[in-house]
């Protein structure tokens, strides 16, 4: 396996710990080599070392890359795995050099590998890496050796600009090499949705508009935007969370069920739901989509400042922080059911969730409890944090009288499975490493998403407005997002 952008964040903090985790677990073979290349001027054993010191602050912590109780076992089989090249991705000779180094891998393991290049750089480097990678001829399948190349998010900025990325590449790589990485996919209980829907008899009948009000997709971070202002400020909510994470858990949502679990089978299903997001035409792209931006507040008790003061973005800054959208989906099982979405940086807690309301009882038959004061059936899909799900209905309370409160039935992951340290990546590589691309998006997922939310990035950038919607840190979002629901007389979830 070849990393490159080595000395990167997204190594340190994810790939690498996912290697580790997969070596602790075992699920490597020893044979397994990994070669990283940066442009960095370092040795392999300084880039170990950097690496090794990174994993001692994640090792036995309670954070979001936490991996566990340290092994050095395990750390030391990876690390004695490692080597180093220096090299600029844009320069030929680099890809030279790094096929003779894997040559050289090669003949000392006495058994030619199957090559899998993880590009974990910026955007910018993945058409010049491929096509790179191409011309040195690292990518060519021959004598049943695989080549497989991840590349990671963003995949474009716009539709055109993922259309032009998907075009370059497919003229160096077949599509079956290609392995485009949503980390959401990675996450259990995202891939749970899959096996709720279609493994079980209960709850498919009841799963489409004669049972289903309304569908909340909700994706809220408790971090801002930190140290990656530059990025950000190109990017924004939409394009950073919208048509890749947020769309997968639509589709898993609101897919129809394959014929099979075969990637090809599973992803021409999403393909399809996705394709099937009723247009956003200009007047609904500004009538149905929210944006906002954090004011300066105070999240988990610390005071943060404004996204405009943050470093390397522009103190008159009008690139959204939160988004919140109602879409339509024109199939029959989804006509006249509003699916709401919505993301945002420095808000209340940290929750990713799709819940979903089932229609009311038809007829109040309790007395003293009409329907308008009945609670609604929910059914709540936590992919993080907590992860579970939970059915939520009404319950006659203990006492003389009939009177109704909302229960919950809760199925919590922790209780009933061992769950694994993980980053989520260790599926993700694993599954690329046995040529399984299921969970991977192809070219006409991408560029279904960026269909879907290219009118809104259209009519956003022709109507600035004046006074650019702030929400303060901490909160739930803008007031207009509360406004989008209560139109429609619903409510967004509270996220307390
Ligand atoms: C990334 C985005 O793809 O996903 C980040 O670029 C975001 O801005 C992150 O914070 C959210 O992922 P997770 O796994 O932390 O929910």
């Amino acid at each position: 396996m070849v990393i490159f952008g080595a000395a990167g964040d997204l190594t340190k903090r994810l790939v690498v710990p996912a290697l580790y985790n997969l070596v602790a677990a075992r699920r490597l073979p020893d044979e397994f080599r990994l070669v990283g290349v940066d442009l960095a001027d370092q040795t392999a054993e300084e880039w170990r070392k950097g690496l090794t010191d990174t994993m001692q602050q994640f090792v036995g912590k309670d954070g979001e890359f936490q991996i566990g109780r340290p092994d050095r076992d395990a750390w030391h089989r990876l690390a004695e795995r490692m080597s180093y090249l220096q090299g600029d991705l844009d320069d030929p000779g680099t890809y030279d050099r790094l096929g003779k180094h894997l040559a050289k891998l090669d003949k000392t393991a006495g058994t030619a590998g199957n090559y899998l290049f993880y590009l974990a750089v910026a955007e910018r480097f993945f058409g010049v890496a491929v096509t790179r990678l191409a011309a040195a001829g690292l990518v060519t399948e021959r004598d049943g050796q695989w080549r497989r190349v991840v590349i990671e998010k963003p995949f474009g900025h716009d539709l055109s600009s993922a259309k032009a990325l998907n075009a370059q590449i497919l003229t160096a790589l077949q599509e079956h090499q290609i392995y485009r990485i949503d980390h959401f996919l990675g996450k259990e209980t995202v891939q749970n949705i899959m096996a709720l829907r279609f493994a079980n008899g209960l709850f498919e009948p009841v799963w489409n508009r004669q049972h289903i009000d309304h569908v909340q997709i909700t994706a809220a971070e408790t971090v801002g935007v930190e140290h990656r202002g530059r990025f950000y400020e190109k990017t924004g909510a939409l394009r950073d969370m919208v048509p890749n994470h947020v769309f997968q858990l639509l589709a898993m949502t609101a897919m129809e069920p394959p014929i099979s679990f075969d990637a090809d089978a599973v992803r021409a299903k999403k393909a399809e739901i996705i394709q099937a997001i009723h247009p956003f035409e200009p007047a609904r792209a500004l009538n149905d989509v929210v944006r906002g931006q954090y004011d300066a507040g105070t999240v988990l008790d610390r005071a943060v400042q404004a996204y405009r003061r943050e470093p390397d973005v522009a103190p008159d800054s009008n690139t959204e922080t939160y988004m919140a959208c109602k879409l339509k989906i024109d199939n029959w099982r989804w006509a006249g059911v509003p699916f709401y979405l919505r993301t945002g940086k420095y808000l209340k807690r940290r929750v990713t969730e799709i819940a979903v309301r089932f229609h009311q009882a038809p007829y109040a038959l309790f007395r003293g409890t009409d329907v308008e004061r009945m609670n609604p059936n929910w059914m709540i899909l936590r992919i993080q944090p907590d992860e579970g799900i939970a059915l939520e209905f009404a319950a006659k309370r203990p006492g003389p009288s009939m009177k109704l409160s909302s229960v919950s039935m809760d199925f919590a992951y922790k209780t009933y499975f061992r769950i694994e340290p993980s980053t989520g990546y260790e599926t993700l590589i694993f599954d690329c490493m046995i040529g399984d691309a299921t969970l991977f998006q192809r070219a006409d997922n991408i560029e279904a998403g960026w269909q879907a939310v290219q009118p809104i990035l259209d009519v956003w950038a022709d109507n600035v407005p004046p006074d650019f919607p702030k929400y303060a840190a901490g909160g739930s979002g803008p007031a207009a997002a509360e406004e989008l629901l209560a139109r429609d007389g619903r409510a967004w979830r509270s996220l307390d």
